[in-house]
C-alpha cells in the first residue's frame, strides 16, 4: 500500500515583533496578565504587503527545498487558511502563481485552526488513491488582518505566520501519516466567528461601524471546549492508528493558550520533553502554529526517524482533530 510521508517542511515568520509591552500602549492590559493567562510574550506581525499568500509562498519554497523537489514536481496544492488574500480567487491559486508558471490544481480549506489537520488527511487520501504523488499542504494565516486592536480580550492573542508540508507517496513503508481524527460541530459556531463579509452579513457601513469584520470570540467557552477537544483528538487519533498514548514520542499541539496545552499534558501525564511549546514567541498563528512548533522541535533534534508524532488542533467551526505520523 501507498502512504503519505512527510518529505519536506518549511515555515515563514514575518520579521516585525509585537511585544506585550507594545500592547500595553495599545489596550488596557499588562504583560503580567497576558503571560499568566496565555503564556504569550510576543508575536510576529506581517507587513501590509505580506499577505497570507506571500507568507505561504515563502514557507512553501523552504518546504520544497527541504524535500529536494521543485514546484513543477507538485501535482496538488492544499492551502488551509481562515484569512485568504481574497475570499476568491483562492490562496492556493495565488501560491501556484507565485511558485511557478506551470498550472497545478489547488484548493483552499477553511476549518478554523484545525484546517492544517484537515489538509493533511485530505492530501494523504488523495495520495493513497494513487492519483497524486507530491502534494503541498500549507497552513497560512494573517490573523492580525482581522484582529480588533480595540478589543483587549482578543488583541493580545494572535500573530502571523505560515508553514508548509510536502507530502509524498511511498510504497511499502511503515512511515508516514498513519491515521487522522477529524471533527466539526456547528453548534458552537458563534463562539469563534468573523460575523460579516459573507453572504449572511455582506459588508456595509453598518457592519464596518459595528466592527463585525473582526474576529469575535467567547474566550471562556472556547477554552472549556478546547480542554476537552484536544485530549479527545489525541486519544482517538492514536486509537485509529492502533497505538497507545504511551507510544506517542512527540505531541505537537495547536498553540492557542499555554493553559490548554498544560491541561492536556497533565491529563496524559506527559514528560514536558515530549510536548512542543513555542507560544511564548509567536502567539496563536492559527493553522501555522503546528508547522512552526514542529520545525522548531526538528531544529532542536527532538524529532527522530520512526518517532510517533501527533499533531492536534481545535478551532472555529467548532472543529478539532489530529494526525498521527510515523516520522
Ligand atoms: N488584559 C487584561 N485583562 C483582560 C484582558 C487583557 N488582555 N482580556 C480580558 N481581560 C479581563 C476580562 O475583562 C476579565 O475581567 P473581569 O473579571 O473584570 O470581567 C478578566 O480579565 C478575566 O477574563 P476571562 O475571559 O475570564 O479570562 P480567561 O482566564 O478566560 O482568559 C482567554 C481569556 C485567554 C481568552 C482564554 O479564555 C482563552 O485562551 N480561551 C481560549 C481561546 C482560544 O484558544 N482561542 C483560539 C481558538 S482557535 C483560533 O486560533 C482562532
Amino acid at each position: 500500500t501507498t502512504r503519505a510521508i512527510v518529505a519536506g517542511l518549511g515555515t515563514y515568520v514575518p520579521e516585525k515583533i509585537l511585544t506585550n509591552q507594545d500592547l500595553e500602549q495599545m489596550v488596557d492590559t499588562s504583560d503580567e496578565w497576558i503571560v499568566t493567562r496565555t503564556g504569550i510574550k510576543e508575536r510576529h506581525i506581517a507587513a501590509p504587503d505580506e499577505t497570507t499568500s506571500v507568507m505561504a509562498t515563502r514557507a512553501s519554497i523552504r518546504a520544497l527545498a527541504d524535500a529536494g523537489i521543485t514546484a513543477d514536481d507538485l501535482d496538488f496544492i492544499v492551502c488551509a487558511t481562515n484569512t485568504p488574500d481574497t475570499i476568491f480567487p483562492s490562496t492556493a491559486a495565488r501560491v501556484q502563481h507565485q511558485l511557478t508558471t506551470k498550472p497545478i490544481p489547488g484548493v483552499d480549506i477553511q476549518a478554523g485552526c484545525t484546517g492544517l489537520i484537515y489538509g493533511m488527511e485530505m492530501a494523504s487520501a488523495l495520495i493513497q488513491s494513487g492519483a497524486y504523488h507530491n502534494i503541498l499542504v500549507i497552513g497560512a494565516d494573517k490573523l492580525t488582518s482581522i484582529t480588533d486592536y480595540e478589543d483587549r480580550t482578543t488583541a493580545v492573542l494572535f500573530g502571523d505566520a505560515a508553514g508548509a508540508f510536502v507530502l509524498q507517496g511511498k510504497e511499502g513503508t511503515q512511515r508516514g501519516l498513519l491515521a487522522s481524527y477529524l471533527q466539526a460541530d456547528g453548534r458552537g459556531g458563534d463562539l469563534l466567528i468573523e460575523p460579516a463579509g459573507g453572504s449572511m452579513l455582506p459588508a456595509s457601513e453598518e457592519t464596518v461601524a459595528a466592527r463585525q469584520h473582526y474576529l469575535k470570540m467567547n474566550g471562556n467557552e472556547t477554552f472549556r471546549f478546547a480542554v476537552k477537544a484536544m485530549p479527545e483528538a489525541v486519544e482517538e487519533g492514536l486509537k485509529k492508528a492502533g497505538l497507545a498514548v504511551s507510544e506517542m514520542d512527540l505531541l505537537v499541539p495547536h498553540q492557542a493558550n499555554l493553559r490548554i496545552i498544560d491541561a492536556a499534558v497533565r491529563r496524559f501525564e506527559l514528560d514536558p520533553s515530549r510536548v512542543v511549546v513555542n507560544i511564548d514567541r509567536y502567539g496563536n498563528t492559527s493553522v501555522a502554529t503546528i508547522p512552526l512548533a514542529l520545525q522548531e522541535a526538528r531544529e532542536q533534534g527532538r524529532v527522530h526517524d520512526d518517532d510517533v508524532v501527533v499533531l492536534c488542533a481545535f478551532g472555529a467551526g467548532l472543529t478539532w482533530g489530529s494526525n498521527v505520523i510515523r516520522w
